[in-house]
């Protein structure tokens, strides 16, 4: 059994890996963090700045997919323990360019375990914790929930890759014995969120009185979390969740696309003092999302039951909370937003 937990967080840097950094960091002072990134696009160090410093935080520069990179990790902070959030996380990037998926998101997870592997003499006592999506479920029609049990049906070159790296972890469990957990979460927002996502670029737009581009008919459906109770899920989970296991995590919050779009230039018009209504007349339809996903919902019970968490803040609490975040935040916004973002705006928007 290990005492001393040395728990590196891949994708720390990013925007959940910073929410479970910072929540590892203040509430467990005699663990040691090692937040392990590579700092691609996503991956922004001011999203750590108030815990970079703290006495059981280091941050290590690194790429998951880098034998050697992992193995130095390993060795220089005796890493007890994996949570494993670093990925390509972006839809609409996967499926302009899926090989960096493919890589990242499953070379990279095999890579990690194979170094665990190897680092742990005996696995007992050891965790690696795997972050996934609700993404590899599918989609849903207008009933019915995704449990643990759901079959696997990913439908976008992201999906897949996460898909394939939780299939890889599970194939470990039962071939090694290895100490996995793995959860599949919903869709996150909250602060330092990629102005890449829906909630973050409609803010930015807004805010900027752009076109507010609207996939198809607006009538997806996504089940939106804040962030900091995935975070809190995770902490859960990781510490008394049962090894081979899989959760899934939810907000029971449902929301077609523009109808939250429409709650958001409601909250803004609010905000920025601008007349009823205003913000909206933004809205603009584009094309849609090449298999764009209709519907996701997590049905939550099992985390419920068995380890008691659930949401801790309402969605109007929460949007609000983002809104202004947002709008108290413009440094952090312009540094993600400048440079290749603009390249990768005018890509990904001009040909809607
Ligand atoms: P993100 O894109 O904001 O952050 C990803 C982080 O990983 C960045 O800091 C990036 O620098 C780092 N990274 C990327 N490639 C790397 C590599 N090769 N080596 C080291 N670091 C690398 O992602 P996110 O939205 O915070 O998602 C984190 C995890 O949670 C992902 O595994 C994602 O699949 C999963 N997830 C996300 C959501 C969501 O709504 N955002 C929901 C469910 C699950
Ligand atoms: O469900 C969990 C997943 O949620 C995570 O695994 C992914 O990492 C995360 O990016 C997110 O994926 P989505 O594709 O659901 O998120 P995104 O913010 O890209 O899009 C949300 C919805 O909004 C989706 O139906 C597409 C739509 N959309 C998105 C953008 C960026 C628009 O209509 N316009 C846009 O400009």
């Amino acid at each position: 059994m290990t005492t001393q937990k040395q728990i590196l967080v891949t994708g720390g840097a990013g925007f959940i890996g910073s929410h479970v950094v910072r929540l590892l960091v203040n509430n467990y002072p005699a663990y040691q963090i090692i937040t392990f990134d590579s700092l691609t696009y996503a991956g922004n160090l001011s999203n750590l700045k108030d815990v970079m410093d703290a006495k059981n935080h280091t941050f290590f520069k690194g790429d998951i997919t880098s034998e050697q990179d992992v193995k130095a990790a390993f060795e220089q902070h005796q890493i007890t323990d994996v949570i494993h959030l670093a990925a390509e996380s972006h839809v609409d990037r996967s499926i302009e360019g899926p090989m960096e998926f493919v890589h990242t998101n499953v070379v990279g997870t095999v890579n990690l375990m194979n170094q665990a592997r190897a680092s742990w003499k005996e696995l007992d006592g050891h965790i690696f914790y795997h972050v996934s999506t609700d993404e590899v479920f599918g989609s849903l029609g207008d009933e019915g929930f995704f449990t643990e049990t759901t079959p696997y049906d990913p439908r976008s070159p992201y999906s897949a890759s996460k898909a394939a790296s939780d299939h890889f972890v599970s194939a470990y469990y039962h071939t090694y014995g290895f100490p996995v957990k793995r959860s599949n979460c919903s869709n996150n927002y909250g602060s330092n969120h990629h102005p890449e996502k829906l909630i973050p670029l409609m803010i930015n737009n807004i805010l900027n009185k752009k076109p507010l581009p609207v996939y198809g008919e607006g009538i997806n459906v996504r089940d939106w979390l804040w962030v900091e109770d995935h975070a809190r899920a995770i902490d859960v989970i990781f510490h008394h969740g049962e090894i081979g296991c899989n959760y899934n995590i939810g907000g029971w919050n449902e929301w077609r696309n523009i109808d939250l779009i429409h709650e958001l230039c409601k909250i803004m018009d609010e905000e920025l003092e601008r007349k009823p209504g205003e913000s909206a007349e933004l809205i603009t339809y584009v094309k849609d999302r090449a298999g764009h996903d209709l519907r996701y919902a997590i049905d939550a019970t099992k985390l419920f039951d068995e380890l008691g968490w659930k949401p801790s803040i309402t969605f109007e609490e929460g949007l609000r909370n983002t809104v202004i975040w947002y709008l108290n935040n413009q440094d952090w916004v312009k540094e993600v937003t400048s440079g290749a973002y603009q390249d990768y705006y005018k890509n990904m928007y001009n040909q809607r």
